[in-house]
């Protein structure tokens, strides 16, 4: 479709009113290899689904990219977990405790959040462990329950392959960490050696698990229907129940539930190419200048750790070809990182036409001198990234909705992105209820709180199971 008009048409069948007709045109132009429409997403969804099933199969496991593992945990909580947990929870810039008291229907949590200083999340793995274990030993002397050995569920969400539920050796990091030594190394040996260290306080790590499987349990809880955990925040992951004889890497005995959660690790999704398709220039020279270079592609075009730069990147480019800002950069601008996620959905609750919130971070990017025109082209800039993000998260929930073969899934999310973006929601369920079979329904519900309430029912549910 050319776009010679000052107004520029969708393209046919697309939603008409997302934007609006007073984006520059080149800018609408040059944004467009953003849009993913439907017969793009179902090739997603194929090669999507056929990489579940590589990961899942034995034969086919260790060279998959969606790496598919089993969580070792077989039970969805039934409402009567009861009992007194620790939970710690690792997997972005901060780090929280948790002491959590289920009683049958009821969840009390107190909890305290600890920075992690940028240099430990890139230096020594031995100092990760140590700041873990002093943040923990801090929490449990102010609580007073530093005599207590309560047992302790442990959220780490990066791919961890589970030899059991408390074992999990580090597969690689994601999201900006980068700590020597701890990959290939199971990470609750490293936190009890760091707790030996201290030679302060005793705990019982009882579990290790994914933020995802800890937002299944969290809404499984409250929700019967709940099959599917899916976290888009800092980073980008989802675990589903997966019928065990299908989990061809999980060897252990059938005790009665006949399933298993899944962490699909889905972030690394593209990572053999299967993303090329869709990715830009600008999704390259994000991913170029990263940590973790070439690895999880999929998240780098979903998750808050990207979002905002993905449009910084994109107001670079259009400010060098003359299209923004009469050609003139700012040094924030050119600053990696700076122009953050949480801008984007700033900018996207503006009231369509005012740009009360944008001016604001357009002064604080040193860019007081953008036009009313800047304004829009930003915005609209900002929707095609949030976009694109939503419908990939659409595409990838309807897969496994579809694999899983049940009508009525009820899908529990967690995740900066999907909790704080003013229409993300919506533009996946939209893309969802398009994309979907006939005859299947689905329902999304927000997590509370599944780093937390969600470790501690994977140990209470753990704990049902063992023999007295
Ligand atoms: C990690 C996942 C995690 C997700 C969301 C990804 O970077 O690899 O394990 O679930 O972020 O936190």
């Amino acid at each position: 479709m050319s776009c010679k008009s000052k107004v520029c048409n969708p393209p046919a069948g697309a939603d008409v009113k997302w934007y609006d007709p007073k984006v520059s045109p080149n800018i609408f132009e040059a944004m467009k290899e953003t849009w993913l429409d439907n017969a793009k997403l179902q090739t997603l969804m194929t090669s999507f689904r056929e990489n579940i099933e590589r990961g899942l199969k034995k034969d086919t496991h260790p060279t998959s990219i969606v790496k598919c593992f089993p969580t070792y945990v077989q039970d969805l909580p039934d409402g009567t977990e009861k009992g007194k947990f620790l939970a710690l929870d690792l997997g972005g810039t901060n780090f929280r405790v948790l002491l959590v008291e289920l009683d049958v229907g009821k969840c009390d949590m107190k909890s305290k959040i600890f920075a992690i200083p940028a240099d430990i999340m890139v230096g020594p793995g031995v100092d990760l462990f140590d700041h873990i274990a002093s943040c923990l030993a801090e929490f449990v002397k102010e609580d007073d329950v530093v005599d207590q050995i309560l047992p302790l569920g442990f959220t780490f969400s990066f791919p961890l392959m589970q030899k059991g539920l408390c074992v999990g050796i580090l597969e690689r990091w994601t999201k900006g960490f980068n700590c020597d030594g701890v990959i290939g190394e199971d990470v609750v040996k490293l936190l009890n050696e760091a707790i030996q260290r201290r030679d302060d306080v005793k705990i019982d790590v009882c579990a290790v698990l994914n933020d995802t499987t800890g937002t299944l349990m969290s809404c499984a809880w409250k929700n019967k229907n709940c099959r599917i955990g899916l976290i888009v925040g800092t980073g980008n992951n989802a675990c589903y129940v997966e019928t065990q004889q299908n989990a061809e890497m999980f060897d252990e005995p059938d005790m009665g539930s006949g399933k298993v959660i899944i962490n699909l690790e889905m972030g690394a999704f593209g990572d053999d190419g299967a993303l090329d398709c869709i990715r830009t220039d600008i999704d390259k020279s994000l991913d170029e200048d990263s940590v973790n270079a070439g690895r999880q592609l999929h998240e780098k075009m979903i998750s808050g750790m990207y979002l905002g730069e993905l449009v910084r990147l994109y107001m670079v480019k259009f400010t060098k070809d003359g299209l923004m800002f009469e050609g003139k950069l700012s040094d924030a601008l050119q600053e990696r990182d700076k122009f953050t996620c949480t801008y984007l959905s700033e900018i996207e609750a503006d009231q369509p036409g005012k740009y009360i919130r944008q001016r604001e971070i357009l002064n604080e990017m040193g860019l007081s001198y953008a036009s009313e025109q800047d304004c829009i082209n930003i915005r609209y800039i900002c929707e095609c990234i949030s976009r694109r993000s939503a419908h990939l998260i659409a595409a990838a929930m309807v897969t496994l909705i579809n694999k899983m073969g049940e009508t009525n899934v009820t899908i529990g999310v967690d995740g900066s992105v999907y909790k704080y973006h003013p229409h993300f929601r919506r533009l996946m369920i939209q893309k969802m209820t398009e994309l979907i079979k006939p005859g299947f329904t689905f329902d999304v519900m927000l997590s509370e709180d599944g780093s937390g309430r969600g470790a501690a029912l994977v140990a209470a549910v753990a704990a049902k199971k063992k023999p007295a």
